[in-house]
């Protein structure tokens, strides 16, 4: 501990106060909050625009909004979610973790760090004001096709220009994260002895500066074909819709990967904790991240099975995108294997967490399943595509996500959370989940279409069960907020150590962090 002395914040001349502290700020562990409370705002935004879509799917008909707004809903949904909730958290997750984790003093470009999060505001507005311009926010899906989006009104501009400056900010992010874990670790902190979150992030920061040009690139041309008079993806000038989605896609999927690494990390931090265990197979565990990683750019066009692609292209998109199966056994194999034999407790971040390895197995195999061509043309557009990708990113990301934040709150608050409340959350948020998502998959093997106001009545059961759980599980995230504000306001005082099996560098620090980082690195053996 002699090393690692936090700095006495009686003596502190430089700790900025107020309003100035937040937009000033270059510490990474204030940038950090920053980015959390900014995505949980969005994460309420993208939710609350999620329950118009359940409530006008209650029952068949048309009950509440206008077609062109169901529209609306579902792509500001899709669109708030991945930019500026899921993303954002775990880049707030990177600037807390990180610099604590390897040993480092703060993010390599503080400044840049600073200018990296206070881009993303200014987007959300971009995003959330253009349901209040002429024709509202863009309609066309999170994804944008072409040509529909070179048709729509002005919300489509302040979504391409929203989605230029969330990219902007990601890459700024990310060559932050790669700077910082490459030239900052503490002595002794070699590449293969850096915990997993942090390895998960520098292969996702990689991946950010590889595609979101690529998403920048489609956008931009979306831009010129909407108000220049190019072609790009207009047949009749000599271009092609399609192309618009093979540029979309070889950005997306690889982001898909972006939205789950870091969350494999943070389940590879937790489980070890309280299985009282190390990580199993931590080598492999490295370089299943990095398979997972490198695969994510050649499987692109499963999302385009249908639109006529000769049978060797779809050979080949359909086998690559099985084996992405196997570096991802690997790390589910490992998984099971720390807590085998291990001394389990169950407090709420290990619930979290295995059952982040339930539901998220379970989406896993349903994207199985997608990928099979012949099976996938049949559910093509349809809920079971819905249900897959909830099950990834609502159980996979959103579940890491909270089992993180339950496992560093003491950290970063200095106070332990209410176990009763975080427990109580865990099982209304598993129940509602499965509520809202399990019963699409039905709806979407029978046939339901996605994106659609109104379906025939056969569809009402489960559609009402999915709406009421949908309803539960928004409820439940209240309880969260319950419980971390609790936890920020006072309650028992957290030991450096809270957790008996946590042993990656963060935890040699005092609870909460000292607001200055290590005075000196600390000395790993
Ligand atoms: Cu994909």
């Amino acid at each position: 501990m002699e090393a690692v002395h936090g700095h006495d914040h009686s003596h502190d001349h430089h700790h900025p106060t107020g309003l100035t502290r937040w937009l000033m700020t270059t510490n990474h562990k204030d940038i950090g909050t920053l980015y959390l409370w900014f995505s949980f705002a969005m994460f309420i935004t993208g939710g609350l625009l999620a329950l118009g879509i359940r409530a006008e799917l209650f029952k068949p008909g048309m009950q509440l909004w206008q077609p062109e707004f169901f529209n609306q809903l579902t792509t500001m949904h899709g669109l708030i979610m991945v930019f500026g909730a899921i993303m954002p958290a775990f880049v707030g997750f990177a600037n807390w973790q990180i610099p604590l984790m390897i040993g480092a003093s703060d993010m390599a470009f503080a400044r840049m760090n600073n200018f990296s999060f206070w881009l993303l505001p200014p987007a959300a507005a971009l995003l959330v004001t253009s349901f209040f311009v002429p024709g509202g926010a863009t309609g066309a899906g999170w994804t944008l096709y072409a040509p529909l989006s070179v048709q729509q009104g002005m919300g489509m501009d302040l979504a391409i220009f929203a989605v230029h400056i969330m990219g902007a900010s990601s890459i700024m992010g990310s060559i932050n994260i790669i700077t910082t874990i490459l030239n900052m670790r503490a002595p002794g902190m070699t590449l293969m002895k850096m915990p997993l979150f942090v390895w998960t992030w520098l292969i996702t920061a990689y991946l950010l500066i590889a595609v979101m040009p690529v998403l920048a690139g489609a956008v931009t041309m979306l831009l010129t074909d909407r108000h220049f008079d190019t072609h790009f993806f207009n047949a009749a000038g000599g271009g092609d819709p399609v192309l618009y989605q093979h540029v979309f896609w070889f950005f997306g999927h690889p982001e898909v990967y972006i939205m789950i690494l870091p969350a494999f990390g943070i389940v590879s931090q937790v489980i070890p904790a309280f299985a009282r265990k190390p990580l199993f197979g931590y080598a492999s565990m490295v370089y299943a991240t990095a398979s997972i990683a490198i695969l994510s750019f050649i499987v692109w066009a499963h999302h385009m099975f249908v639109v006529g692609m000769p049978a060797a292209g779809q050979l080949f998109f359909m086998y690559a995108t099985m084996l992405i199966a196997v570096p991802t056994g690997v790390k589910v194999f490992n998984w099971v294997a720390t807590m085998w034999k291990g001394s389990m407790t169950f407090e709420t971040p290990m619930l979290f967490s295995v059952g982040f390895l339930f539901v998220f197995s379970m989406g896993g195999f349903t994207g199985l399943v997608c990928a099979i061509t012949p099976i996938d043309i049949q559910i093509q557009d349809t809920y079971y595509v819905v249900a897959h990708f909830h099950y990834v990113l609502v159980a996979g990301s959103l579940f890491a996500l909270f089992s993180g934040t339950y496992f560093w709150l003491p950290k970063w608050t200095g106070h332990m959370y209410d176990e009763k409340l975080g427990k109580l959350h865990f099982w209304c948020s598993m129940i509602f989940f499965n509520l809202t998502f399990f019963v699409m998959h039905f709806l979407g093997l029978a046939g339901m279409p996605r994106r659609v106001p109104d379906y025939a009545t056969q569809f009402a059961d489960f559609n009402m069960i999915a709406s009421i759980g949908a309803f539960g599980f928004g409820l439940s995230q209240l309880i969260f907020l319950w419980c971390v504000i609790k936890c920020i306001k006072g309650g028992e005082k957290a030991p450096a150590k809270p957790w008996e099996g946590a042993d990656s560098l963060e935890w040699t620090l005092p609870s909460p962090a000292p607001y200055h980082s290590f005075e000196t690195p600390p000395i790993v053996k």
